[in-house]
């Protein structure tokens, strides 16, 4: 019985020495947890508060960011407008230039160039071209007569010829410039020979287009250096189809009001004007003199 007593009481001790033992691990497990939890939880407290203030400073970022664009939007807006006025103001200086440009080259410009030489309308005895230059040897029919032309109208005249030329269509000058004095001797000897009849096809002093300088008269082969059936010739063809392109329009058509036909006859008005007559099919004396006075300003371009 003690025996027992004694081994139970052995037993007893035992079990609460592992009893103790096994408190004193669970306490001191549960400390190291507590101060592991307590650490972690302060980490997690400083993440969050970095990140609350992270995402506060990204939203402050953002706020700059929106106000920055908008910023700059306004400033392109402004920038764009203000580009438009500068556009819109060298448009008017342009305008202005182009216009006093204008009026300066029109003033520049001989006014009787496009006028119709009627009745009404003549040149005085001192109207002269304000230059004329000596049409080339290669373009005459005569070479032992000085023909004149208008120094501005030579260029497309040459050019017209040596195209007409290249196309194997000879043109030659037997007329050109003439002044008002030997416009007057010529109907004088005409008046001789035909009287009136010569009013049909010659004109007086003053109402003569080749007392401008920019009308010829042309002569071609198989004609004897005459005018009399130009209009069957392969030049006059060559001239119906192609003149405009040089400026020169034919004055007297077919039953026209003033003279008879003359389609050896010439004269340079400016390609604007001569194409769109070649385009509309009409004469020049058919044209108002309002509308005609529009191309003035280019007769020469
Ligand atoms: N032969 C034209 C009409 C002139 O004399 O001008
Ligand atoms: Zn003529």
């Amino acid at each position: 019985m003690q025996r027992t007593t004694i081994i139970l009481s052995v037993i007893a001790v035992i079990l609460g020495a592992g009893c103790a033992a096994l408190g004193y691990l669970w306490y001191t497990q549960n400390e190291e947890y507590k101060e592991y939890r307590a650490d972690a939880e302060r980490t997690e407290a400083s993440l969050s508060a970095e990140l609350t203030s992270t995402a506060l400073a990204l939203d402050d970022a953002n706020t700059q960011i929106t106000r920055l664009s908008g910023t700059l939007d306004e400033t392109s807006d402004e920038l764009r407008e203000e580009k438009d006025r500068n556009d819109e103001f060298k448009d008017q200086i342009n305008k202005i230039a182009g216009t006093v440009g204008d009026l300066d080259k029109l003033s520049k410009t001989d006014k009787e160039l496009l006028q119709k030489y009627s009745k009404v309308y003549f040149l005085n005895e001192h109207y002269v071209p304000e230059s004329l230059r000596e049409i080339d040897d290669e373009w005459k029919y005569s070479e032992d007569r000085q023909h004149q032309l208008h120094s501005k109208v030579i260029p497309f005249f040459e050019n017209m010829l040596e195209d007409a030329k290249d196309d194997g269509i000879n043109l030659w000058v037997v007329s050109a410039y003439r002044s008002f004095e030997y416009q007057s001797q010529l109907k004088g000897a005409y008046t001789v020979t035909y009287g009136s009849g010569a009013n049909t096809f010659s004109a007086d002093q003053g109402f003569s287009e080749h007392q401008l300088g920019t009308t010829v008269d042309f002569t071609t082969n198989g004609l004897g250096g005459g005018l009399q059936g130009f209009g069957n010739t392969p030049a006059y063809e060559w001239l119906t189809k192609n003149a405009h392109k040089y400026g020169f329009v034919l004055s007297y058509p077919e039953d026209n009001s003033h003279y008879i036909f003359e389609p050896w006859h010439w004269r340079f008005v400016g390609t604007e004007l001569a194409d769109d007559m070649h385009d509309d099919g009409t004469h020049f004396y058919d044209e108002p003199q309002r509308e005609i006075d529009q191309y003035l300003l280019h007769i020469f371009d």
